[in-house]
């Protein structure tokens, strides 16, 4: 059968998709990259927000055309709104089979039944364990790999799906994890990213005192591996030495994911965030003197239950005082089930949210510009990671400090590393001429 599952969501949910298509093709069957093509469709879904969900309304209506002259495609619902909106999904003529997102590797027997004449069906059991151990991917980049460290969350900040939709946090056994990493490394991956919606958590739910510095350490001992990323820190869990291992050891990537959410203690309380705004401008504080060069990205909510004007300027100012290199705002959106849904009345006007939303926007572009251009005429590192979408003959790649730089003819050199003169910037991308390329960093292979 051949296979093409759209992501929506999260790199977590990307990450899954490569090890439904890796369990789909030890079946036997072929990954395509069109719709079109397919004989089996699945949605790997986001439930984040309403938004989310309505783009995955949106697909499953066009998937219910091509049904139409296509009768014998199958449709399947994987990810996050799974467990937010099963009946709904069933019950709905476009869809075949849901799967949970702790039920993936279940994928291969749901396209079994399927070929049994089994529709409507739902596979929802926790299978973590499984998904804790070796697993098949289909990696969809070549040159970086995203690896799942830790799954779920048991956070409950008061507006948030994902502890609902993905459970308890569940740590993948050390020994998994760098077993994956080392066959990576085999196959000439240079760049990797640990995920995990708290990786900071790591290991607290694992017998022994093994903690995420401490697998941050064994990662960067594995020859090959370049360049490490993580992502998602959670302000108060962040661990000083995690900052000084990211600061010391020079294949860390220099950035520090820190969701501040609001900027007001009284929402933050509201949100269950478990850190005051003083708190995390003190850790802000810690990351900047001891690695002075690293990037502090954030994620915002506007809009949430009873933000008032004042409530949202205080959210402004930490963003003066932070200058964050990015920011990824959203406006509140209420998730049924959360404790805010049952407890807070949605009573910042729509308006009103977009006008803050758009504030914060603006705002962030004109730091993240005159972040830019500091770095015009500058030379940085960047690993070639992919072709750039604008020109294929270019690459993109990202420097230290995550930014997207454009990199001029670099698609020859994909896979390696580059010393890029940077020449141009906007607020979100740089562009650059190659100097020299090296095939491990700081070692001089091929001088242009
Ligand atoms: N684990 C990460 C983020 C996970 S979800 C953390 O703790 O920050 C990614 C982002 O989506 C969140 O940081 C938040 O800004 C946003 N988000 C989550 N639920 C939301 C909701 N109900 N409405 C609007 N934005 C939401
Ligand atoms: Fe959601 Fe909070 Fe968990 Fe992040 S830490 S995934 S925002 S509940
Ligand atoms: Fe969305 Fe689930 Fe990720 S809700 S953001 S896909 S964990």
């Amino acid at each position: 059968m051949k296979v093409y599952i759209r992501t929506y969501g999260c790199q977590l949910n990307v990450n899954d998709t490569e090890i439904m298509l890796g369990i789909l093709e030890r079946y036997g069957h072929t990954v395509v990259n069109s719709i079109d093509d397919a004989d089996l469709i699945v949605l790997n879904t986001c439930a984040v927000r309403a938004k989310s969900e309505e783009k995955v309304y949106g697909k499953l209506g066009e998937i219910n055309r091509i049904k139409r002259v296509k009768p014998n495609i199958f449709v399947g619902i994987a990810g996050c709104m799974v467990e937010d909106k099963r009946e709904e999904l069933l019950s709905n003529d476009t869809v075949d089979f849901i799967i949970g997102t702790r039920a993936i590797t279940r994928i291969g027997e749901a396209v079994g039944r399927l070929q049994k004449g089994d529709r409507k069906f739902a596979i929802l059991d926790d299978l973590s364990d499984e998904l804790a151990g070796e697993l098949p991917f289909h990696r969809l980049d070549r040159y970086h790999a995203w690896v799942t460290i830790i799954r779920g969350c048991n956070k409950f900040c008061t507006y948030c799906i994902v502890p609902y939709t993905r459970g308890r946090e569940r740590s993948r056994p050390p020994g998994e994890i760098l077993k994956e990493i080392k066959q990576l490394a085999l196959s000439g991956y240079k760049e990797i990213t640990l995920l995990g919606q708290n990786v900071d958590s790591y290991g607290k739910d694992l017998s022994g005192n093994y903690r995420f510095s401490d697998l941050l350490e064994d990662v960067a001992r594995i020859d090959g591996v370049d360049r490490i990323w993580f992502l998602t820190s959670y302000p108060n869990d962040l661990e000083e030495r995690v900052i000084d291992i990211v600061s010391s050891n020079p294949k860390f990537g220099k950035l520090f994911h820190l969701p501040i959410q609001s900027g007001s203690d009284r929402i933050l309380k509201l949100m269950n965030r478990g850190y005051t705004v003083k708190q995390y401008l003190r850790l802000i504080d810690t990351v900047r003197r001891k690695c002075p060069n690293a990037a502090i990205t954030t994620d915002i909510i506007v809009g949430f239950p009873t933000e008032t004007a004042e409530d949202f300027e205080n959210t402004l100012k930490v963003m003066e005082t932070v200058r964050f290199n990015r920011v990824n705002v959203a406006a509140y959106s209420v998730r049924d089930g959360t404790y805010a849904a049952k407890h807070f009345e949605d009573d910042v006007p729509r308006s009103i949210k977009l006008k803050r939303l758009n504030e914060i926007l603006r705002r962030e572009r004109e730091i993240s510009l005159e972040r830019s251009e500091e770095l015009l005429n500058t030379s940085a590192w960047v690993f070639l990671r992919g072709r750039s979408e604008i020109d294929p003959r270019d690459a993109y790649g990202y420097t230290d400090q995550f930014k997207t730089l454009i990199v001029k003819d670099g698609v020859k050199f994909l896979g390696r590393w580059a010393r890029v003169k940077i020449i141009k910037v906007s607020s979100g991308l740089l562009w650059g001429e190659m100097e020299k390329v090296v095939e491990r960093r700081g070692e001089l292979v091929h001088t242009l």
